[in-house]
């Protein structure tokens, strides 16, 4: 697939199979994600590869967090909650490691990781996975942080899902013309 159909095709596609996805696939993607341009050749980025049961383990830490911040939770609504990592067969956990003092390269090494999550997404797409960027409340939660081992110096930057997509592939949001946001200097 040429970059320029990657990028116009690529769209986040949430409702994917449970069918499992071969590890060489889904190593192929985390490689894409680290051929990101990356200022000072920091490599800040660090993934964790969760499916099967780890999902649950996952979900679990979400659910903890959603009841310490909603004591009354009901069980069903604590159920949901831990029931939302089991919306694809592999997710892949997307971690920033900036131990810079400088700000300017904390926010560099925060533009590279997302740069690899666009790689990433772009790599599934043209090998036909469906996948979506995922991040909410979820990245900063205490208990996922702790469950994935991030440090003081880390930040999930996203979580994504990936998966074979199932039904219909989802709608075109539809995006301004690049005319519309692009001023152009010097040109005749
Ligand atoms: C930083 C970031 C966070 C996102 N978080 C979520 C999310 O938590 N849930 C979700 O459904 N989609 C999420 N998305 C996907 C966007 O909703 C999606 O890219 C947007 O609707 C445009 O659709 P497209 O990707 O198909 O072009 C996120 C995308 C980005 C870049």
């Amino acid at each position: 697939m040429n970059v320029t159909d990657a990028i116009r095709g690529r769209r986040s596609v949430g409702r994917v199979r449970q069918d499992a996805i071969a590890r060489e696939r889904i190593a192929r993607l985390v490689e894409a994600a680290t051929w990101a341009p990356n200022h000072k050749v920091t490599e800040p980025w660090r993934f964790v590869v969760i499916t099967g049961a780890a999902r649950d383990a996952l979900g679990a830490a979400h659910a903890d967090a959603v009841v310490r911040a909603n004591p009354g939770l009901t069980p069903e609504a604590r159920d949901a909650a831990l029931a939302l990592t089991s919306r694809a067969p592999v997710i892949i956990a997307c971690v920033c490691r900036s131990e810079s003092e400088d700000p300017v390269m904390r926010r560099e090494d925060r533009d590279a990781v997302c740069a690899g999550l666009q790689n990433l997404l772009l790599a599934a797409h043209a090998d036909g996975l469906g996948a979506i960027w995922r991040t909410g409340a979820f990245i900063d939660e205490d208990e996922v942080r702790a469950h994935l081992g991030c440090g003081p110096a880390e930040e999930i930057i996203g979580f994504v899902y990936v998966g074979v997509p199932e039904g219909p592939p989802p709608p075109t949001p539809p995006r301004a013309a690049a005319a519309a946001v692009t001023e152009w200097r010097g040109w005749d």
